[in-house]
């Protein structure tokens, strides 16, 4: 993870937000090599969403909406997580984030008679990779501090929403080891509020929306009478999205402002939803694999009933296999009529479907892909990086970095490589393919430091194919470039006609 967010910051992907003062906690930038990749993964998803298929429309619906909505949603009452302060050190913790063990000693001498154990106190650590092993490592430390002899059981490690009232003030805080200073878990809402007007009291307070999806519950009106869908459809929509988390952390992966890419499809409610949830959980880690994500480091959670959202019949996530852990990707819930109602009960307005065939006003159901661009993009460079050697200029092997990124995401396709920079015939005739590249594709253009230092600079960026413009392609017929593969680091002569070719098979 270190190596890959020292490549994103030194490459230009991304960088911490208003560095200059110091930044902020749960914000980023998107360099210029970000901004591509992020670009042509939002492409990507909408070409195969929504202009690949005939059954889907897309919409952009405005990040503040009535306030109404999020009452009617849920999000005001609801959209929370349990927070956690410890008051000496101020910091602030999640509580099913912050997890802690009672240490139990059996003591020596004693039969093995359960109500002979012990507990000589509490030891607590923040979820990682390692919660259970540390928690075990801090209660032999805590046994031996305490000078307690006997039998240390294996701890079982509770989150701190799982803690009964009377053991808060036995748990140590993670910041200062000691306990005493945890606050009993309360509930915090994520919405971030502002004001809209001039006036600044109760009665203008909006939020800034934490889901792009009651876009188009809200919408679905307009949708159904300004265009011919008919159900099953779906509505698509990308854009910001934001939430005041406790805890940002792991980089882009839980951010305070992030990107979603959400897509509700209308059911009939008499429709198998099942089959439907199926068909897109198998769509959502088709289309994932397509972008480059190897099978193997993909996973599916199915959420147990009983800690279901509260608008949700199934919920089933595609995990990502991170270099901290396997973590939520992309969540799919079959969300029932839950909005569509919620939505009719407090506008008024009545959100239903005329379905023909019935002759009868119906409320459709909604299965909700719904994933996070960030968390695509930080999967797909994690996928992509690698650490492999290539030859140097006298043919050494050296270390080199590469992103072998999918052609489709790579933030550029095509560096164009005059030879020499001083010699004019080679470098016009590089300029030209550049400027004829350009009208199609994102593509760079460098003449500075010797051949194989650019080729490692576009191998660092995720650049697929490099072309250098040698004397062959000036002096020989045919007019033909050498073609550097960023992978395979294989060479082989091309002229223009095949190279576009080449870049039109693989990009489209
Ligand atoms: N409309 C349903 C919904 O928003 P969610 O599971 O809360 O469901 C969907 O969010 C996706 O949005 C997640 O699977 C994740 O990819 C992304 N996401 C959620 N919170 C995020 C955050 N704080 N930072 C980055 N991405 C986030």
């Amino acid at each position: 993870m270190d190596a890959l967010v020292s490549l994103c910051k030194r490459r230009g992907f991304i960088y911490p937000s208003s560095e200059i003062y110091g930044g902020l906690n749960g914000f980023f930038d998107y360099g210029p090599l970000g901004a591509e990749l992020k670009r042509n993964i939002r492409n990507a998803w909408w070409q195969d969403m929504v202009h690949r298929r005939d059954d889907i429309v897309g919409l952009e619906s405005s990040i503040i909406m009535h306030p109404k909505v999020w009452e009617a949603s849920g999000h005001v009452a609801g959209f929370t997580d349990p927070l956690v302060d410890c008051k000496v050190s101020k910091q602030r913790y999640r509580a099913d984030q912050l997890f802690f063990a009672a240490v139990t000693v059996e003591p020596e001498n004693s039969a093995s008679d359960s109500s002979e154990k012990q507990i000589i106190g509490y030891v607590s650590a923040l979820e990682s990779e390692r919660t259970t092993e540390e928690l075990q490592e801090k209660a032999e430390t805590l046994k031996r501090k305490k000078a307690v002899r006997g039998k240390l059981e294996p701890v079982v490690a509770r989150d701190f929403t799982e803690a009964k009232p009377e053991e808060y003030a036995l748990i140590p805080s993670p910041a200062t080891g000691e306990p005493g200073s945890l606050t009993p878990p309360r509930a915090f809402n994520m919405m971030f509020e502002t004001n809209v007007g001039a006036m600044r009291d109760a009665s203008s307070i909006a939020y800034l929306r934490p889901e792009t999806a009651q876009g188009m519950f809200v919408d679905f009106k307009n949708v159904i009478d300004t265009t011919r869908v008919k159900l099953p459809f779906g509505i698509a929509q990308i854009g910001k999205s934001f939430r005041n988390e406790i805890t940002p952390r792991n980089f882009i992966f839980r951010s305070r402002e992030f990107e979603q890419m959400e897509m509700e499809y209308f059911i009939h409610p008499d429709a198998d939803w099942l089959a439907c949830h199926e068909a897109w959980l198998k769509w959502c880690q088709d289309w994932l694999k397509s972008i480059g994500l190897p099978e193997s480091s993909l996973s599916l959670y199915e959420h147990p009933k009983e800690k279901l959202a509260f608008y949700s019949r199934r919920t089933v996530d595609i995990m990502f296999n991170y270099p901290f852990g396997v973590q939520e990707l992309w969540g799919i819930a079959a969300r029932s009529d839950y909005d569509l109602q919620q939505h009719q009960k407090f506008s008024g307005v009545p959100q239903v479907y005329f379905d023909e065939a019935a002759k009868a006003r119906i409320v459709p159901h909604v299965i909700e892909p719904a994933v996070g661009v960030d968390r695509i993009l930080l999967a797909v460079l994690c996928a992509a990086y690698a650490e492999d050697e290539a030859p140097d200029e006298k043919g050494k092997l050296e270390k080199r970095t590469v992103l072998r990124l999918h052609p489709r995401l790579a933030p550029c396709k095509v560096a164009v490589l005059p030879l020499l920079k001083n010699k004019e015939a080679l470098a016009g005739r590089a300029r030209a393919l550049h400027a004829k590249l350009q009208r199609r594709y994102a593509v760079a253009y460098d003449d500075g430091g010797n051949i194989g230092k650019r080729y490692r600079r576009q191998d660092e960026a995720g650049t697929p194919w490099c072309v250098t413009i040698d004397f062959d392609t000036i002096e020989k017929p045919g007019d033909t470039f050498t073609l550097r593969e960023r992978d395979s680091m294989k060479q082989e002569r091309i002229d223009e006609k095949a190279l576009f070719a080449l870049l039109d098979e693989k990009l489209n």
